[in-house]
């Protein structure tokens, strides 16, 4: 029997949410269904909830330390959920997965060094790359039918580059929704050796494997690459707690680790929010339960896309996730100019999705769709696309 209720629409107007408030910056008009931003419109966890409360009953909110509470609750998920065990002095805490990317960039790589990424990925794999001078080399995913794999032989001749220093990984891939299996981790390891890169595997999604996927530690399934590779992890995603930003980057090696720490304090990024210790330890020791329930609703809404699809718009490309919450949406069919599609979704549709293209070229007649949403939320979303598609295709 359920126990949660993720149908319940709850009102996000004046909470100050970036998903609602920016509609207007991104998409030009706040009437928009927000579809967009990666994070959910579902309750966090009762415990995590009951947690924060008790913490701000006590009213002295002043500077905070994450003791053996907070690594010991990451030491035990990672265990029960993945297989991974891991020692305490291994995981250092980061406001957020992507200040790993940015200290790994500056630490171990010099400018105009190449870094490689695999497109279409999250946008501030590219941005970061480049902010930070260093060479962007895209290592595009092969797309077949929607479903991506990857590119080894190009994989291998970019990372052969003298100047290539660095690889950025998404396990799970957002936004194509890949859970990574053993041969493609394997093969990632030994180009990497081969040619002396360093990995930032970033599995912020790897607690959100469904249709009984599952997740693959790279870390943990090749020990080999202890001293050049950066996990990072959080209950961001899984528990509905990004605002919280309250992250960890795992790291075994260490010679690496005592390098990262020291960026770390450089850039005065080790101290933290309060609550976001409070809320990771109770989402870590208690919440299991309730991700089970989430992974199942989630299934749920992604087959009500897909079963909408299948009757409205067949010729829409789409294949159901190996993980996330985020659907890679493939209008290419609907032959029109990527920027009316842009266009039609925000102005005939009235949908907030995010940009195909700006997850790099290959998203050229691609729409991120985030299903975090109560179904009829979902439901509704599709009906809007529905429409745009009526307005192209008589
Ligand atoms: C692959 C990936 N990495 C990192 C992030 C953001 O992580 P954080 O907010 O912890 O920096 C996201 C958020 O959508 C993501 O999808």
């Amino acid at each position: 029997m359920a126990q949660y209720n993720f149908d319940e629409i709850l009102e996000r107007e004046n909470t100050d949410a970036f998903k609602l408030e920016l509609r207007k910056f991104f998409f030009g008009t706040d009437e928009v269904l927000p579809l967009w931003v990666a994070d959910m419109d579902f309750k966090a966890p009762p415990a995590v909830i009951n947690a924060i409360k008790e913490r701000a009953q006590h009213e002295i909110y002043g500077y905070t330390i994450r003791d053996s509470k907070f690594t010991g609750a990451i030491q035990n998920w990672l265990s029960s959920q993945h297989q991974w065990n891991i020692e305490e002095s291994w995981v250092k805490f980061i406001p957020g997965v992507l200040a790993s990317l940015v200290i790994a960039i500056n630490e171990f790589s010099e400018e105009e060094d190449r870094v490689i990424i695999q497109t279409p990925v999250y946008p501030p794999f590219h941005s970061i790359v480049k902010e930070n001078n260093r060479e962007l080399v895209q290592n595009r995913l092969i797309e077949t039918d929607g479903y991506y794999t990857i590119d080894f032989e190009l994989l291998e001749k970019q990372a052969s580059n003298p100047k290539a220093k660095l690889f950025v990984f998404s396990n799970p891939h957002n936004p194509v929704g890949r859970a990574w299996n053993e041969e493609e981790l394997k093969k990632i390891a030994d180009i990497c050796i081969k040619h002396d890169l360093l990995i930032v595997s970033d599995e912020i999604h790897s607690d959100l494997c469904l249709f009984d996927h599952k997740h693959i530690v790279l870390a943990n399934l090749c020990p080999e690459l202890k001293d050049r590779i950066i996990t990072g992890m959080a209950p961001s995603k899984t528990f509905n707690i990004a605002g919280l930003s309250t992250a960890y980057a795992v790291i075994e090696d260490n010679k690496l680790r005592t390098r990262f720490d020291k960026r770390l304090s450089a850039y005065q990024m080790y101290m933290g929010n309060l609550f976001g210790g409070v809320a990771l330890t109770a989402a870590y020791n208690e919440g299991a339960e309730w991700l089970s329930e989430l992974k199942t609703y989630l299934e749920g809404n992604a087959l009500l896309v897909k079963e909408f699809i299948n009757k409205n718009m067949p010729e829409v490309g789409f294949v159901l996730p190996e993980a996330t919450y985020l659907l890679w949406l493939d209008f290419r069919k609907w032959n029109i100019p990527h920027a009316d599609l842009k266009k039609a979704m925000i102005e005939i549709g009235k949908v907030g999705l995010n940009d195909g293209l700006s997850f790099g070229v290959e998203g050229d007649g691609f729409q991120r769709l985030n299903i975090g949403s109560p179904k009829a939320v979902i439901q509704e979303g599709m009906e809007r696309i529905l429409k745009v598609r009526n307005h192209f295709i008589k």
